[in-house]
């Protein structure tokens, strides 16, 4: 449900006399989904949260774009360039998710995009389960307040970690999906990295793109 929603909701019952619903409603949500209610909070929020990782990164790569959009990109971790300018998407990964959104139309002050984990993992590594875990219920919230109409999940890291899945992205790749915690519509793709080493690939991410835009 929409913060915006959840307000009417709660207006609707405080008109009619009722005060203490609040208890109620807040039984159902999680530490994170209760506590951060703008992307501040959330970014202050990720930033105390008590992982190794911080150790080796030099920068929190928290989001960038537009907060009203209805497209929400979903990568995996930073790499070494985002790490060094905190901000997603800005290496050799990046430029190539610039070259596809521009090939459907779009552009970043479109689109938002975010990834699994805020730091970058030693060495480019694999983000561990424990790390999704850690890191998957921030996402979630994430993604409720850009509520998007639309999450595209680049790669099988963000497909695995916001799905809880375990099937593969090959498997998942173009097919829509829902979640419970969130009202957007999923979408699997690869990711710009796997394009780079398998540049035939690219008409699929392309159409998974114009897929999603039609959706809209
Ligand atoms: N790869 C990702 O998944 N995210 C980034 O921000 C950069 C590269």
């Amino acid at each position: 449900m929409s913060e915006k929603k959840l307000c009417q909701i709660l207006e609707w019952f405080s008109d009619a006399g009722v005060s203490d619903i609040t208890a109620d409603i807040s039984l159902s949500c999680s530490e994170t989904q209760k506590e951060a209610f703008t992307l501040r909070d959330l970014k202050e929020m990720i930033a105390k949260v008590d992982t190794p990782l911080r150790n080796c990164a030099l920068n929190m790569v928290f989001g960038t774009g537009n907060e009203n959009a209805e497209i929400l990109l979903l990568g995996e971790a930073p790499g070494a360039e985002e790490d060094r300018q905190g901000v997603p998407f800005v290496g050799q990964s990046g430029q190539l998710l610039d070259k596809i959104l521009a090939a459907v139309g779009l552009d970043r002050t479109k689109v938002y995009i975010t990834n699994i984990l805020p730091w970058r993992p030693p060495g480019n590594r694999t983000p561990t389960n424990q790390e999704i875990e850690l890191f998957r219920p921030y996402v979630l919230r994430h993604i409720s307040l850009i509520n998007p109409q639309v999450v595209i999940c680049l790669g099988g890291t963000a497909t695995k970690a916001l799905l809880q899945t375990t099937q593969g992205i090959m498997q998942l790749r173009g097919v829509w999906t829902k979640i419970d915690k969130i009202s957007a519509k999923i979408l699997p793709t690869f990711h710009p990295a796997y394009l780079l080493r398998s540049p035939s690939q690219k008409r699929e991410v392309w159409l998974d793109f114009l897929n999603a835009i039609d959706l809209l």
